[in-house]
Order: structure tokens, then C-alpha cells, then sequence
């Protein structure tokens, strides 16, 4: 691999935690925006990716997940994709179902967990609680000597805001991340989904290499021919930094969050790959609802 061109990459920070403890209000109050006000419900239902310029002049790109139950999927997803997890506790409500889904989730994708207690602003906020409960389900807390950082925080007032970047800096900074921009793409998809006038769209995070407008892709067991691809800055004929998210555009089919992008050679590669996996999923489903079918006659 002589020659390989490694630099410093964005670390890529996934915020999860039971619903309502303020996720994406959090990240509105980092970005002063204002996404959670615009959301049905007041509901997070997929995953966002967007990236977040601190005034230190560092930039992270964030996965702001469901809090919702039924999204758990989405929550081992965004696990499994990032570097950090920003683990929101509300400091009313405490420790709840999601919190604890969330830390498994964190903990078997092997990330290390930054936990922000928020809502600190509301006169039921009992920090030292939340910390006692987070303790109690083996969270080894910098307070106690352990290495997992505490930040209370509220994205009401947006006090200790500037504490909770400094976590999430310092835990990357001790990553010391890298990816190499060269070399084949790999990327994986964050959001999928299909646009009136555009057709399917990925935000996919390049995980190293750069992808390129014109180039063959598999996406799942999607093809495609990247037509547009949007990165931070407008549209672009390539990826652009690691770690960052792009928007793609291209693809024949929907793919679906958690897929990996591929890069192949040429439109045969393309469909060939495409229809062996389809060919394999419909495989899979035919053989799961078989063995479905056994069940039921043997029972
Ligand atoms: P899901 O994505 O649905 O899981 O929710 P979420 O965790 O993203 O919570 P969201 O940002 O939607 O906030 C839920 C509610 O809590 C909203 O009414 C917010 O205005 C409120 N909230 C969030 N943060 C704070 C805070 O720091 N203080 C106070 N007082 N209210 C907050
Ligand atoms: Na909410
Ligand atoms: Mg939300």
C-alpha cells in the first residue's frame, strides 16, 4: 500500500437516546436551526445526516436518530455506521427503555459513548440521578474515574452547549481518525429515498476513496449510473472529504439505509452484481416464508 494518501477525516457522531429527550432539538441548538419545530409530531422517523462546523473550526457529521421504539432497527443502524455516540438523557425523565436499547446498541458496535443530560434548564432536572442510573447499568463515568465524559447540557438555554463539543472533539481527537482518499470507494448508505422529479436519492458517508460522477454503482442490490452528486457545498463532480455526506443520484432503484456502495467497472458489472443479489434476497424470503409455512403445520 506505498503511496496510500491517509488524512485526518471528520469524526462521524451518531446522537441516540429515548424519545423526546431532545436529540434533535440538541442538534438544532449546535446548528441554530431549527428542524425539530418542522418535524410531524415532533417525531424524528429516519435518519439525518448533515455536518456541524464548530467555532473551533472543526467539523463533525452527524446521524440524528428516532428516539420512537418501533425504530430500533434505525438506532442499530446508525450504531453500527458511526465513530461516537451521543447518548441524550433527558435529566427529568432519566434513564428509560430507549437509553438503555441505545447503550446495547452502542456497545456492541464497540463505540465509545459521550452522554449529554439535558433539559438541565426544567425545574425536575435531577443530573446527579440520571449519572446514578447510567452508573447502575455499567457505564463507567468520567466522574468516577471511569473514561466516559458527562456533559449536562440544555438546547432550551443552550447552556453547556460549548462543553458538549469539547467532548465530542476530544473523543475524536483520542481516535485519532483517518481514512485514505484514494484508492476504490466505500461508502454507506444513511437515507434513501425517492424523489418526484430526481428519482432515488442516497445520502450515503464515504468511508474512504472518492466517488465520482459517471461511475458505476451498486447500492444494496440497486445499480446505477452516478448522475449528480451533492455535497456540502452544492452539486460536484466528486465526493469530496471523507466522512462527509453526499447526496447521490442516479440510481434505477431504492436501496436501503445500512446498504453499502460499490464501485464496479462497467453497466454489465453494474446490473450483474444488482441481479445476483436480487436473485439472493428473493431467495432468502422465499426460503424464510417456507420454513414459516413448517412451523405453523408442525405446531
Ligand atoms: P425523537 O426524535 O422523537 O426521539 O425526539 P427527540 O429526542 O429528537 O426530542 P425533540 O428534539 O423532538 O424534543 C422533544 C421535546 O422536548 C420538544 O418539545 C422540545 O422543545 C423539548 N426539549 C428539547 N430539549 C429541551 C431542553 O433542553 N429543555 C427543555 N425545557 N425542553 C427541551
Ligand atoms: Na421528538
Ligand atoms: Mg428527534
Amino acid at each position: 500500500d506505498e503511496g496510500a494518501v491517509f488524512q485526518h477525516r471528520p469524526a462521524v457522531v451518531t446522537v441516540m437516546g429515548h424519545v423526546d429527550h431532545g436529540k434533535t432539538s440538541l442538534l438544532d441548538a449546535l446548528r441554530q436551526t431549527s428542524i425539530a419545530a418542522k418535524e410531524a409530531g415532533g417525531i424524528t422517523q429516519h435518519l439525518g445526516a448533515f455536518v456541524i462546523n464548530m467555532p473551533s473550526g472543526a467539523s463533525i457529521t452527524v446521524l440524528d436518530t428516532p428516539g420512537h421504539a418501533a425504530f430500533s432497527a434505525m438506532r442499530a443502524r446508525g450504531a453500527a455506521v458511526t465513530d461516537i455516540v451521543v447518548l441524550v438523557v433527558a435529566a427529568d425523565d432519566g434513564v428509560m427503555p430507549q437509553t438503555l436499547e441505545a447503550m446495547s446498541h452502542a456497545r456492541e458496535a464497540n463505540v465509545p459513548i459521550v452522554v449529554a443530560i439535558n433539559k438541565c434548564d426544567v425545574p425536575a432536572a435531577d443530573p446527579e440521578r440520571v449519572r446514578v442510573q447510567l452508573g447502575a447499568e455499567g457505564l463507567l463515568l468520567e466522574d468516577l474515574g471511569g473514561d466516559v465524559q458527562v456533559v449536562e447540557v440544555s438546547a432550551k438555554t443552550r447552556a453547556g452547549l460549548d462543553k458538549l463539543e469539547e467532548a465530542i472533539l476530544l473523543q475524536a481527537e483520542m481516535m485519532d481518525l483517518k481514512a485514505r482518499s484514494d484508492g476504490p470507494c466505500q461508502a454507506y448508505v444513511v437515507e434513501a429515498r425517492l424523489d418526484r422529479g430526481r428519482g432515488p436519492l442516497v445520502t450515503a458517508i464515504v468511508k474512504s476513496g472518492t466517488l465520482i460522477c459517471g461511475q458505476y454503482i451498486v447500492v444494496g442490490s440497486e445499480w446505477g449510473r452516478i448522475r449528480f452528486i451533492r455535497n456540502m457545498l452544492g452539486r460536484a463532480t466528486a465526493s469530496g472529504r471523507p466522512a462527509m455526506p453526499v447526496e447521490i443520484e442516479g440510481l434505477k432503484g431504492l436501496p436501503m439505509a445500512g446498504d453499502d456502495v460499490i464501485v464496479v467497472d462497467s453497466e454489465e458489472r453494474a446490473r450483474m452484481l444488482s441481479n445476483g443479489r436480487k436473485k439472493k434476497l428473493e431467495k432468502d424470503r422465499l426460503l424464510k416464508a417456507r420454513r414459516r409455512i413448517e412451523i405453523e403445520d408442525t405446531s
